[in-house]
């Protein structure tokens, strides 16, 4: 676009309908905590609620456990097995890893080709690192909606974050791997802990620090656990000691009473899963570049932007979709160069060549504005969690966070800092 005044101005109106699509006052964040928070309670008692709110059959550490353990890391298209020694004293030996990346038909074909894949891998994993004729104890971190009906059983709720695996959604997942090893020969390996990746962040964070009472996952997908008293838990059969604790995994990627926009609507609606795991359509790596795709398009199709050499990805066509990908967001972000050159190069290389300076600026702009929501919305959940601990924040809480979104995207942390600070006042800094 031409820098004339009045297409300056027209530009401006243009990214302020954008910015107050994406806008979430601090009362709008005040309604999703009490929301998150009535939600949470319907989950605990086993009504209706976007919020599974699972028991994990998992407590903390007490940090003196000792041994050496295998664990599987299933969560997304990369995977990891990994064994590491235990040493008490909240201390752990350097893990020895191998790494491993999925293939399409392996998330989207038969269940049994995927954990045939698994467990191919795992027989490479013990080839190079096993010692023969000892039994392994392996903790499977299964990063999906599970409803779990013991530590080392649980059968998958539904998929997310694109994965369709055909006959595993209400199958106890502990079975299938287990008769995936029997397929591939790996013996001598116990399956005795299946958990949430959100379950495996706290309790790897609270095995060296007593404080850590909460896990959170901000990466492809999105979730969160903390540790409950199970008189709370009113959906609870099991029996139990007073004081008795227990992690529960809140699967807040699904919760759904959040403002929407249009450009949240147009992403739910071309979605796999259609009407389900809102919070995370708006807040993880897996959405975040769609939906400042979907904005920027919009000022693209007004002539707002990339008027004078075209806009490559950024139009309505469908075969664009998703094609900016959040990494893409993180680069442009984190771009200080003169005049935006690096912004520049990412838009070249997606097809927005020859983008003016202004062109630059304005996504950029966007980016900001859909990064600050989703951290926004992050802190609100957040906070409604710690709150439900302990209501009067009298006590110190390390959250453990792990994840792309949280760890890559330049301003995310800052961005969930400044709104934690701005829902909690200066209690906030009770939260590590
Ligand atoms: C899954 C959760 C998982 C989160 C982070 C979500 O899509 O439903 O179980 O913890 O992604 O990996």
């Amino acid at each position: 676009m031409k820098s004339t005044p009045k297409n300056r101005k027209l530009q401006k109106t243009a990214l302020g309908k954008i910015e107050n699509d994406f806008n979430l006052s601090t009362s709008d964040l005040r309604g999703v905590m009490r929301d998150f928070r009535l939600e949470m309670e319907r989950g605990l008692a086993g009504g209706k609620s976007s919020l599974k709110m699972i028991p994990t059959y998992v407590d903390s550490p007490t940090g003196r456990e000792r041994g050496e353990f295998v664990a599987l890391d299933l969560g997304g298209t990369n995977f990891r097995i990994l064994e590491i020694s235990l040493e008490g004293g909240g201390r752990s030996g350097k893990p020895r890893i191998m790494k491993f990346v999925l293939k399409k038909h392996h998330v989207t074909g038969a269940g049994s080709e995927l954990f045939d894949f698994i467990a191919e891998c795992m027989r490479k994993f013990l080839r190079k690192y096993g010692a023969a004729g000892r039994r392994l104890d392996l903790g499977f971190t299964f990063s999906f909606p599970v409803k779990q009906t013991a530590v080392d059983s649980g059968e998958l709720v539904c998929w997310t974050k694109d994965f369709s695996a055909r006959g595993v959604v209400g199958h106890d997942v502990v079975a299938l791997l287990g008769e995936a090893f029997g397929r591939k020969g790996v013996d001598l390996v116990n399956i005795s802990a299946l958990v949430n990746d959100t379950v495996g962040t706290l309790v790897a964070k609270a095995y060296e620090d007593a404080y850590c009472d909460v896990g959170v996952i901000l990466g492809t997908g999105t979730n969160a656990c903390y540790r409950e008293s199970l008189s709370r838990v009113k959906k609870w059969r099991g029996s139990f000691s007073k004081g008795a604790g227990m992690i529960i995994n809140t699967e807040w990627g699904n919760f759904n009473r959040l403002k929407l926009n249009k450009y949240d609507r147009y992403l739910d609606k071309h979605s796999e899963n259609r009407g389900f795991q809102i919070l995370e359509k708006t807040v993880s790596g897996m959405y975040l570049g769609e939906l400042a795709r979907l904005a920027i398009a919009d000022l693209a199709g007004a002539g707002s932007v990339f008027a004078v050499h075209g806009a490559g990805i950024f139009t309505e066509a469908a075969g664009a979709a998703r094609l900016f990908k959040s990494e893409y967001m993180s680069e442009i972000l984190e771009d200080r160069s003169r005049g935006l050159r690096i912004t520049g190069r990412v838009l070249d290389a997606l097809g927005a060549r020859g983008s003016t300076e202004s062109d630059r600026r304005v996504v950029r702009i966007v980016c900001e504005m859909v990064r600050r929501r989703a951290a926004r919305i992050s802190a609100a959940a957040l906070a409604a969690v710690v709150l439900k601990m302990d209501g009067r924040l009298a006590r110190r809480h390390t959250i453990a966070i792990d994840g792309s979104v949280f760890e890559k995207m330049p301003g995310f942390e800052a961005d969930m800092r400044l709104a934690l600070a701005e829902l909690l006042g200066p209690r906030a800094s009770r939260i590590r």
